[in-house]
C-alpha cells in the first residue's frame, strides 16, 4: 500500500463521497425545487468505472465509501454498484444516502450487497409538511424503508435539513425517535448554494435553538472519536440512538474534514464548495491507468484550501447538492 494522503494543513483523507448519479425524483425545495433537469449529455459513471476508482482509492487508504446523488437508487444498477464498491479489498464500510423512496424495496438487497449503512432524508415527520418540501407524498413509504434498513441490522440515520418555521416546531418529535429506535438524527444547516438564495434568505436557521433544545431536554455532547467528521454528536441516557449537528457556518468546520467528493461523472471536488473539479473519468478506462491516476489525485490534493471560506460569502461552483450529494 502507499502512504496515506493527507493534506499540508495535517488533515488526513480516507472517506469518499461517491457520486453516482445526479438525477433525482424529488423535488426539495433547498436542492431541485423544479425538478432535475438534465445538465449532461456524457451517462454517469459505469460499474466498471467505479470499480476501478475505488480500487485506486482503496490503496490510497480510503476505506469508508459512502454512495450519493442526486439519488443513487435512480440508477437501476445499484446493487451491481454496492457489491462492486463493497468488494473492493481495503473498503471497510459502504453506506448510501438516499431520499429513501426505493428502500423498502432494495433494503434486503443492499445488505446481501454489502452495504454497511444507509443515511435518510427526513426534514418533516408530518406527512402534509414532507409532501410540501419534497414534491412527493412519500412519508408513509420512506418510513417503511427506513424500518427495514433498522431490521436488517443496517446503521441507519436519518438527516433532516434545519428550515426555519417548517420543521423547526419538529426537534423534539425527532429526537423522541432516538428513544425506542437505534437511529442517529442528523440534523443539517442549511447551505447556501449558486440556486437556492431566496429560499437560503427565507429559510436559513441556525443551529443555536438546537442546541438549546439538545440542552433543555437532557442530551450531552460526546467526546470526539478519531476518525469523526465535522459533525457534532449528542447522546442521551436511556435512548438507543444519537442525535448529530452539521453546521457548516461553524469556526473551524473545515478543520475535522476527512472526505473527498467525487461527482457522478468522474470529477474529484476537494470541497463541496470547490469552484470546479478535476477530471479523473479519462483515467478509468483501463486497469492501467492505476498509479497515473493516484498520482493524480495526491498532486490535487496539494490544493485543497484550508477552509470553504463560506462565512465570507463564498458559494463556489456548486448550484444545488444534487451535483454531488451533499
Ligand atoms: N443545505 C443543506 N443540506 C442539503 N442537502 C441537500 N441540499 C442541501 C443544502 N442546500 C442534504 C439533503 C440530504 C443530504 C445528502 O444533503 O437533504 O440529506
Ligand atoms: Fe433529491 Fe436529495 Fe436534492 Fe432532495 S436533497 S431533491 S432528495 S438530491
Amino acid at each position: 500500500m502507499t502512504a496515506p494522503l493527507t493534506d499540508g494543513f495535517g488533515r488526513d483523507f480516507h472517506y469518499l463521497r461517491l457520486s453516482v448519479e445526479d438525477a433525482c425524483n424529488f423535488r426539495c425545495l433547498y436542492c431541485l425545487p423544479d425538478g432535475y433537469k438534465k445538465e449532461h449529455s456524457e451517462p454517469p459513471l459505469s460499474v466498471a468505472e467505479i470499480g476501478r476508482l475505488v480500487t485506486a482509492f482503496a490503496e490510497l487508504g480510503f476505506w469508508k465509501i459512502r454512495l450519493t446523488g442526486g439519488e443513487p437508487t435512480v440508477r437501476q444498477d445499484i446493487l451491481e454498484i454496492a457489491r462492486a464498491v463493497a468488494a473492493t479489498p481495503g473498503v471497510r464500510q459502504v453506506s448510501l444516502s438516499t431520499n429513501g423512496y426505493r428502500l423498502a424495496e432494495l433494503a434486503e438487497g443492499l445488505k446481501a450487497a454489502g452495504l454497511w449503512g444507509v443515511n435518510v432524508s427526513v426534514d418533516s415527520l408530518q406527512p402534509a409538511r414532507f409532501h410540501e418540501l419534497t414534491g412527493h407524498d412519500k412519508l408513509g413509504l420512506v418510513w417503511e424503508g427506513i424500518h427495514r434498513a433498522l431490521a436488517l441490522g443496517l446503521h441507519t440515520k436519518i438527516n433532516a435539513v434545519l428550515l426555519k418555521d417548517l420543521n423547526e416546531g419538529e426537534f423534539s418529535d425527532f429526537l423522541r425517535l432516538t428513544k425506542e429506535l437505534p437511529l442517529s438524527v442528523r440534523f443539517i444547516e442549511l447551505m447556501r448554494t449558486g440556486d437556492n438564495e431566496e429560499l437560503f434568505a427565507r429559510r436559513h436557521l441556525s443551529a443555536a435553538g438546537l442546541l438549546a433544545a439538545l440542552d433543555g431536554e437532557g442530551w450531552s455532547e460526546r467526546a470526539r472519536r478519531e476518525g469523526d467528521g465535522p459533525a457534532r454528536v449528542f447522546e442521551k441516557a436511556g435512548h438507543q440512538g444519537s442525535a448529530g449537528l452539521i453546521a457548516p457556518y461553524a469556526k473551524d468546520f473545515c478543520t475535522t474534514c476527512n472526505r473527498l467528493r467525487i461527482t457522478s461523472r468522474g470529477g474529484l471536488r476537494l470541497c463541496l464548495f470547490a469552484e470546479s473539479d478535476v477530471p479523473l473519468r479519462f483515467l478509468l478506462q483501463h486497469d492501467g491507468q492505476k498509479a497515473e491516476l493516484q498520482a493524480l489525485v495526491r498532486q490535487s490534493l496539494g490544493k485543497k484550501e484550508v477552509s470553504h471560506y463560506l462565512p465570507d460569502g463564498v458559494i463556489g461552483g456548486t448550484k444545488h447538492l444534487a451535483m454531488m450529494g451533499g
